[in-house]
């Protein structure tokens, strides 16, 4: 499938329904202008599920999931972007058109289309030979039902059986019309030159096979475990990679795991095919595997979607915790929460899942999972004798490396301590040491190479989900505290969400008034100043809002607004008609004339407004960038929303007192960020101008003129004291 063409995502969003879409799942009652419910994301008895009709978005008050129709459904059934807009078009009748491919993006798309056919093919095949062939039940059957699987997991994994012959899935698949490059392709099949002669085999022979499944659930290769006990053998043969299928996103189990996943809000990571089901087939749900190999950066960003949370089922011993170290410090700089847990001696999660009863595996999972740096330093240092330094110094570098890739610096600062404790060593001990590695080469160039080996990896997806990715915030021109600011800088990103392209009375530097998009004011004041938003999900938002002005939005625009003139004249024409009718003197005539006038103007002025608001509104928090789409449902639900303002000339609207607002939200911005330059030359005055007596006077003059700018700054503002407002 390629991607939904504009017109049609645009389709789909306008008539995408809160309400409709909500009610699928949730039992909705009135309350207020509001519906409300009980929570799908999490257990609750009392809804706090709150679902707004007028604004087209929902949010839970308790767990803060939600956000649009899209929002929801991708996290209620564990979608994509492009798979919730499908299933939404479904529901609404909307016929889906696809983007315009080129050429070689459409063969492409065939291929994979084929290759996917094909293996979908294979599966039935395994599973047919599996449950209806006597080699098949005699062998393989026979085999899952000692290992102890029921029915329903072999039927959740749909596993099955490749006959011990060279060519049985071969001849089915050419009996049924499948083209033989397709299964070159997959790997279903592979080729063999012999006495100047090719021919062809099947890959797997009397194997037990385990499909491999997407995200979405579509098979895109197989594990295929041998039946026999010969050493010489290889006990697992795999698909190889191919068009649909890259080994370093796949996790097996995902595709059933992913609904558990995000409702426990963690996932296990296991090693093999049988740890996954065993796990399943003991109600421990969460469970995925790495397929015996090292996590990779891409595996990690497909969990990322479900859960921050992480644990990872490990053997004891020291050699297990080095061959992973690297995932896990991946694991720790994609700020993930890392737990292991330890299974007892001679178990692996399979045999102790076998051999337990469920309430007994979810008792030791909720009882023994440690956090993963208390782990690994008590295992490694486990070996290390106390009279060997070097040895034990090696260790604690080692452990500090890990520490060292934990971005936040509350969490570095925890584990610190918990290893100073551990270790007997001071504190201050681990954080100088700790400083070298992150300021040193290390972490860098690590960082940089995963960067590298990710980016060659998922060019695949990243091209299919180009539009996802947030646009960078552009670099800040000074070393700005961005927590200060970002007060601030939330109170523009709010109007940009609910009024981003709603026109609004200015006057221009001519005095004249003019209509002009909120947007336009602030970034044409923004552009003066040459500043920009320094909190990353603001300055998205700020891009997103910048490219439909400059994009779409304005033909749209100009489109509504003829067909908006078009039924006012329609409104005008019947006005007049009336005033016909009713007859009497010149001058009633005239006033009621001018009244119908008057109406038209506010009836069109009422239902642009409105479409701009909402035009805006539905692309943001429909957004297919994840940070704009949740920073934009953050904005529009917030409780702090001032329906009503009181000013001198009595009760009006935010909306009504934007000309004020926004210009004064600028301000305030520009203000918090001379205070915090100031705060910065000051800062420098003291060190770099203590031993430089020019470069004091520098910072000094410097100090003077912003401290001026200030002054003219705070004349503007009424000299009020300016804080963020309250929340
Ligand atoms: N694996 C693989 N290819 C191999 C070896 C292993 O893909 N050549 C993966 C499989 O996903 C396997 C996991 O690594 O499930 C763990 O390997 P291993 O412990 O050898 O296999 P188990 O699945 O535990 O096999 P069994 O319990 O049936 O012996
Ligand atoms: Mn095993």
């Amino acid at each position: 499938m390629g991607r939904i063409d504009q017109e049609t995502v645009n389709r789909i969003l306008d008539a995408a329904d809160i309400v409709e879409v909500v009610s699928d799942f949730v039992k909705l009652r009135r309350s207020g202008a509001n519906y409300k419910g009980l929570c799908p994301f999490h257990n609750e008895r009392t809804p706090s599920f709150s679902v707004n009709k007028s604004r087209n978005i929902c949010k839970c008050f308790s767990c803060g999931k939600g956000g649009s129709p899209v929002n929801f459904i991708m996290e209620h059934e564990q979608m994509s972007y492009q798979e919730a807009l499908r299933y939404l078009a479904r529901k609404y009748n909307i016929e889906v058109v696809e983007k315009e491919q080129t050429d070689e993006e459409r063969q492409q798309q065939n291929d994979r289309e084929a290759m996917l056919a094909v293996n979908e093919f294979a599966l039935n095949h395994f599973r047919h030979n599996l449950l209806e062939t006597p080699d098949g039940r005699d062998i393989a059957l026979a085999y899952f039902r000692h290992r102890g699987l029921n029915d329903a997991m072999i039927e959740r994994f749909r596993l099955g059986y490749s006959l011990d012959r060279s060519t049985a899935l071969l001849d089915a698949a050419r009996d049924g019309g499948y083209n033989e490059k397709y299964l070159l392709e997959t790997g279903l099949a592979g080729k063999s030159e012999r006495e100047g002669r090719t021919s062809l085999y099947d890959r797997f022979r009397g194997r037990v096979m385990f499909p491999i499944l997407s995200i979405s659930g579509r098979v895109v290769g197989f594990g295929g475990r041998t039946m026999r006990s010969d050493k010489t053998i290889a006990k697992y043969v795999n698909s190889p990679e191919s068009l649909i299928y890259k080994k370093n996103l796949e996790l097996y189990g995902l595709f059933q795991a992913k609904s558990a996943i995000a409702k426990r809000d963690k996932v296990i990571l296991v090693e093999g095919y049988l740890d996954v089901i065993s796990m399943h087939q003991a109600g421990v749900e969460n469970v995925v595997a790495s397929s015996g190999t090292s996590l990779t950066e891409g595996q990690i960003r497909a969990l990322r979607r479900f859960t921050e949370n992480v644990t990872l089922i490990y053997d004891a011993d020291a050699a297990g915790i080095k061959a992973s170290l690297r995932g896990i410090n991946m694991l720790l700089a994609e700020k993930l929460n890392v737990k292991v847990l330890l299974l007892p001696p001679g178990d692996d999660p399979d045999s102790f899942a076998q051999s337990h009863s469920s309430s007994e595996v979810e008792q030791y999972l909720a009882e023994n999972e440690r956090d993963i740096i208390a782990f690994m330093t008590e295992v490694l240092m486990k070996d290390i004798p106390a009279n060997d330094p070097t040895a034990r110094a090696k260790v604690v570098n080692v452990i500090l490396q890990s520490v060292a890739h934990v971005d936040e610096a509350v969490k570095r600062q925890e584990y610190i301590s918990q290893c100073s404790r551990m270790l007997g060593i001071a504190e201050e001990v681990l954080v100088n040491q700790l400083n070298v590695l992150i300021t040193g080469r290390y972490v860098e160039d690590e960082k940089n190479q995963r960067r590298e080996e990710a980016r060659k990896s998922i060019e695949g997806i990243e091209k299919e989900e180009s539009a996802r990715t947030a646009p960078a915030a552009e670099a800040p021109l000074l070393n700005l505290d961005a927590n200060k600011l970002k007060p601030f800088e939330e109170m523009l990103a709010r109007y940009l969400v609910r009024y981003g392209l709603l026109s609004i009375p200015m006057k221009g530097d001519d005095d004249k008034c003019a209509l002009v998009p909120v947007f336009d004011v602030i970034s044409s004041q923004l552009d003066i100043d040459n500043i920009g938003f320094t909190y990353a999900p603001y300055a998205a938002v700020y891009a997103a809002v910048k490219e439909m002005r400059n994009n779409e939005w304005p033909a749209e625009h100009a489109r509504r607004m003829a067909e908006i003139e078009g039924e006012a004249e329609a409104l005008l024409e019947q006005a007049r008609e009336e005033i016909r009718q009713k007859g009497g003197s010149m001058e009633q005539l005239a006033r009621l004339e001018s009244e119908a006038q008057q109406r038209r103007e506010v009836y069109i002025r009422a239902s642009i407004d409105e479409f701009d608001m909402k035009w805006v509104q539905t692309r943001l928090v429909n957004s297919p960038d994840d940070a704009v789409r949740t920073t934009a449902v953050e904005l529009m639900v917030d409780r702090y929303t001032l329906s009503k303002i009181y000013t001198k000339q009595g009760v009006s609207t935010e909306q009504d007192q934007l000309p004020t607002l926004v210009p004064r939200a600028i301000i305030e911005l520009r203000n918090a960020i001379v205070a915090d330059i100031i705060t910065d030359l000051t800062r420098r005055l003291a060190t770099e101008g203590a031993s430089d007596p020019e470069k004091a006077m520098e910072i000094i003059t410097q100090i003077g003129e912003y401290k001026e700018f200030q002054r003219r700054l705070a004349e503007i503002l009424g000299d009020r004291i300016i804080l963020p407002r309250q929340k």
